[in-house]
């Protein structure tokens, strides 16, 4: 794996934090699910920036704990994937001290008794640096297990600890369907109170994400034009060139609608969506979330589509067909790629479509949200030239590039100089993050991280949240498990998705935006 050398500024992660106020009481974070992937190229760089930064207290722990005996081999393991995934030098001086704080148990989740011996290794290490009885236990294992180790800590009564605070986080996929959301729901309520759950969804955590609240409500002339009055319609798009990349089991299991689209995409959403909060607290934050998913109508199953890449060449490299990666059954019916067109049937976007489109081993990695503006009238202006960039005039459109190339840019007409005629040509103003704020290689998990230290739920999911975003999509993956896919494979990898992704615009008379990316 290339090792990404960036320079982590402490200042770029200390300006989100509002102050010394933000440094968490000394804990002990327990990571189940320790040897996984995310642990090691997301949780732990992002702790790492968080210490780096002078955002965790001096006395805490890191626990890490997996079925796996690993030992001290743990810790070195975390230190090589914070150089390689964090963007971190591997002779940062503050390394040494960092790793000095991370441990390991190893632990067979279903078993009770190795809880209780949890418990009193997490009362020992407590005891030896001084941490009183703050615990944030974070579930990154697989989805199976979340309800046992849940089910678990509360019979040791770890869930509850009289002195301290104590918190669980849980990943995602929250559920594979609303009935096993609602059971899961149920069951970590029976464990921990609400306000002791963070379901964490990583895109929260992005900064151009959390900026979408800040460009419409902190700015006086967006808001005005933000409805049916004045937007077309709007395109939200995660488009990925990676492929399962080792995770065929539980992607088989999972599909691009599970994975990103009721989760990360509905995120999205609901932040161009929703009606200013009253404040920033989570409750304020959720309750418009949540109004806004509730105001979308059923989504009729002609209104999707699934696809599943086939070989292709992807950035000049030829790449297998999903169906022949590894631990992926040969006869897959899983769908790579999903496109739904959905409204929001309230007063500020009635009538408004809504398209989302989410795919792997797509053309190009590009997480973008493109809001169309009305045509005005043009009669009175010169149609086109006939070649060159100017051969049509578009609507307004406003792309937020959440990322990579993070930013926002805004098209808008502009007369063609040196002409007699009044030829208008698309041009672009380009507001672009790194340019005006520096690079930061935070991943995200930093915020997160400290808010579930910190007790703060604003950017987490609630439970009416998942319930009804998983309510709008059973349907669909019922319908779709019913009947399987005629065609699959039926895109290559390394193009923009099925064709009869294009039909759904095409039906509406409109199109794909397929120049993502700054560059186009
Ligand atoms: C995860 C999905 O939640 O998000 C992955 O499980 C996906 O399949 C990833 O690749 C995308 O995250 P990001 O931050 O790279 O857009």
């Amino acid at each position: 794996m290339a090792t990404v050398q960036m320079t982590v500024r402490p200042e770029d992660l200390s300006q989100v934090p509002r102050g010394t106020e933000r440094i968490p009481e000394p804990g002990i974070l327990v990571i189940f699910g320790a040897s996984g992937d995310l642990t090691k190229r997301k949780l732990f760089p992002a702790l790492f920036h968080l210490w780096q930064a002078n955002l965790l207290p001096q006395q805490f722990a890191i626990v890490g704990v997996a079925r796996r005996p690993l030992g001290d081999e743990f810790a070195a393991d975390m230190r090589s994937g914070i150089v390689d995934f964090g963007g971190v030098d591997a002779n940062d001086p503050k390394l040494e001290s960092f790793v000095s704080h991370i441990g390991y148990f190893a632990l067979n989740f279903d078993d009770p008794n190795h809880y209780a011996a949890l418990n009193a290794e997490l009362d020992r290490i407590a005891k030896e640096k001084g941490i009183g009885g703050d615990r944030l236990f974070y579930l990154a294992t697989a989805p199976e297990f979340f309800a046992g180790i849940v089910e678990n800590l509360g019979a040791q009564g770890m869930a509850q600890p009289e002195k301290g605070r104590v918190a669980v986080v849980i990943e995602k996929p929250f559920g594979h369907d609303l009935s096993s959301a609602v059971e899961l729901n149920h069951q970590i309520n029976a464990v921990f109170h609400e306000n002791q759950v963070f379901r964490i969804d990583h895109y929260l955590g992005k900064e151009t994400v959390q900026n979408l609240l800040v460009f419409r409500f902190a700015n006086g002339i967006f808001e005005p034009v933000w409805n049916r009055n004045y937007i077309d319609h709007v395109q939200i798009t995660v488009a990925e060139t990676l492929g399962v990349e080792g995770r065929g089991p539980f992607y088989e299991k999972a599909g691009a609608l599970r994975d990103v689209v009721q989760n990360h995409m509905m995120e999205l959403l609901s932040f161009v969506g929703m009606e200013p909060p009253s404040s920033f607290d989570s409750d304020a934050v959720r309750r418009e979330k949540v109004k806004v998913w509730r105001a979308i109508p059923s989504i009729p199953i002609l209104n999707t589509v699934r696809g599943q890449y086939g070989p292709g060449i992807v950035a000049g490299e030829h790449v297998a067909g999903y169906r022949d990666e590894e631990r992926v059954n040969p006869e897959s019916g899983t769908e790579t790629f999903a496109a739904i067109r959905l409204e929001i049937e309230n007063w500020r976007w009635a009538g408004v479509p809504f398209y989302l489109r989410a795919g792997k081993r797509l053309k190009r990695r590009a997480t973008e949200i493109s809001i169309q503006f009305k045509q005005p009238p043009l009669l009175i202006f010169n149609r086109m030239q006939s070649s060159g960039p100017c051969t049509e005039i578009q609507p307004n459109l406003l792309t937020i590039r959440i990322q990579p190339d993070e930013g926002i840019s805004l098209r808008f007409g502009a007369k063609v100089p040196t002409t007699p005629e009044m030829t208008v040509c698309p041009v672009i103003m380009d507001f672009d993050y790194e340019a005006a704020f520096g690079k930061s290689s935070a991943n995200g998990y930093e915020r997160l991280l400290l808010d579930a230290m910190l007790g703060d739920q604003t950017l987490f999911a609630h439970r009416d949240g998942v319930e009804i975003t998983w309510a709008l999509y059973t349907p669909i993956l019922q319908a779709w498990a019913a009947k399987k896919p005629e065609v699959f494979p039926n895109y290559f990898a390394g193009s923009w998705g099925p064709e009869c992704a294009d039909h759904l615009l095409e039906h509406d008379g409109r199109r794909w935006r397929n120049d993502l990316g700054r560059k186009g």
